[in-house]
């Protein structure tokens, strides 16, 4: 997709479709008085008819209006003004690119509101990158077409450029979780995030079963034992920066498939489970972004890659694993796989020399009961650095909530058998128990761990975004990135 400044006016734009932003304040004021000037007062009649509002995501196609070189004006309702804000214009420009990109329109016209901040730009334009973009991976009669070439009007090119690259690494992402799990597993996976590296000038190296056994991930190791196919580490690394300069490392849970192993997941929850690697999708997709926009940082971008199958070699209820850090963790539910897998993966990134982690996983079904499905859970063992997670995820418009990790959480999963037990004693406050979990595997070192497990994956569409993965979190860390460390 080519996406460049529009200076000609609504008369003179030459387009499949144009889209117009309207608000309910002030109806027929700015762009939405260009268009009633140049469709003849017919805006002003449907005004008045109720027909058009400008209430937020409200959709109303003006088709083949005289006066507009293009077969269709598709009005887009902004909501308040004073209300808009990063999420409202992701999801505005989102749908209304959802809505166009439901047949072959190649060029088209998006006219934003000049008095929109800045800051909203790359919003607007990863928004349509998103919006036009849908799951239909292996469909022969497409359900999204992605447009060609797309003009914007009001916008600087530098905020263009970069909502696209942004636009273009949450597209990776949903990609990457869209895939069926017989395309993408440990292997195919690393493959994959090599080629996206190599592309954009970071160095990749991926760890196969022999390096996994030599550096003693034997808990990531345990969990693929149920799997014919065999586990990798993927570690990239990307540097903005002079050598000497902090690292921020960036961990991802990739459980390509989560069957739940011997504690086998009733059929209907195993369903999606193909997007148990969606953290380590949005370490790969942040990463390409932070290398193309060349930000002035270092950082290490880590996923543990494994599948979770119950199978004769599987790892049992019961067994013992020495994690790499020496730790013990007595197997008490083989479901409660993911944590495993970070557990030695986030001892990769503190003997690395990471000066803060940030985790992305979905880790457990107890979030979504905690924050619903669109909101990421939060969980850290240093309040400034989650205070700075939480406000770059302000800034993006992505919503996430702090949890708490009070001590309590931590006794109940100590262990009579070994150090720690991979759950804890009941089931209430389990997004927590994983976390504290976690957190014995990161030293001193402050770590947020962000809990994917709800918005990482949408069930049904929302208007501006096709079902399936969603990238959430991409726009949260690249803000992060861009803020330094
Ligand atoms: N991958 C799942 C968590 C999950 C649930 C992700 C729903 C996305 C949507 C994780 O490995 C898991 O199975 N967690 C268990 C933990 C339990 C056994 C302590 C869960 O949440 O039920
Ligand atoms: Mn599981
Ligand atoms: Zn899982």
């Amino acid at each position: 997709m080519q996406y460049s400044p529009l200076t000609s006016t609504l008369q003179e734009i030459e387009a499949d479709a144009v889209v117009v932003a309207i608000g309910p304040d002030n109806p027929l004021t700015g762009l939405a008085a260009d268009l009633d000037n140049v469709v003849g007062g017919a805006l002003k009649r449907l005004y008045d008819a109720g027909e058009v509002t400008g209430k937020r995501l409200e959709l109303v196609p003006l088709f083949a209006p005289h006066g507009v070189n293009a077969p269709i004006v598709l009005c887009v309702g902004t909501g308040p003004e004073e209300s808009i804000d990063a999420a409202a214009a992701y999801q505005v420009a989102g749908s209304a690119a959802r809505y166009l990109a439901s047949r072959q329109r190649n060029r088209v016209a998006f006219l934003f509101p000049g008095s929109w901040p800045s800051r909203f730009a790359t919003n607007l334009v990863s928004g349509i990158h998103t919006g036009c973009v849908g799951q239909d991976l292996y469909r022969r009669d497409r359900a999204r077409f992605p447009f060609e070439a797309v003009q914007l009007s009001g916008m600087a090119s530098s905020a263009i450029h970069e909502g696209q690259i942004v636009g273009e690494a949450i597209n990776l992402a949903r990609r990457l979780v869209n895939e069926p799990p017989s395309a993408i597993f440990p292997e195919t996976f690393a493959a994959q995030a090599a080629a996206v590296a190599a592309d954009c000038g970071i160095d990749v190296e991926v760890w196969d079963e022999q390096r996994l056994e030599k550096e003693r991930c034997r808990a990531l190791l345990a969990v693929a034992r149920g799997s014919t196919k065999p586990p990798r580490l993927l570690k990239l690394t990307y540097q903005g920066n002079a050598d000497s300069d902090p690292m921020l490392a960036l961990v991802g849970k990739g459980v390509t498939f989560d069957s739940g192993g011997l504690s086998l997941k009733p059929s209907d929850s195993m369903k999606t489970m193909k997007c148990d690697m969606a953290g380590a999708a949005t370490v790969v997709a942040a990463l390409q972004a932070i290398a193309r926009l060349k930000l002035p940082i270092n950082v290490m971008g880590l996923a543990g890659l494994v599948e979770n199958m119950p199978g004769g070699a599987s790892y049992k209820l019961g067994d013992v694993l020495t994690a790499r850090s020496g730790k013990t963790i007595e197997i008490h539910n083989t479901d409660a796989e993911g944590r495993l897998v970070l557990a030695d993966v986030l001892d990769v990134a503190v003997e690395q020399g990471a000066s803060k982690i940030v985790d992305l996983a979905t880790l457990t079904g107890a979030c979504v009961v905690a924050l619903g499905t669109d909101v990421v859970g939060a969980m850290t063992n240093n309040q400034p650095w989650c205070e700075n997670v939480l406000s770059c995820a302000k800034e993006t418009g992505e919503s996430v909530w702090q949890l708490p990790m009070f001590s309590h959480f931590g006794e109940e999963i100590r262990g009579d058998v070994a150090d720690i037990k991979n759950v804890g004693a009941g089931r209430w406050g389990g997004a927590i128990t994983a976390a504290k979990l976690l957190e014995e595997f990161v030293g001193d070192v402050p770590w947020v761990h962000l809990d994917i497990a709800g918005p990482s994956f949408l069930e049904k569409p929302k208007p501006w975004q096709d079902g399936g993965g969603t990238g959430v979190m991409v726009r949260t860390l690249v803000e992060l990135a861009r803020r330094g460390i």
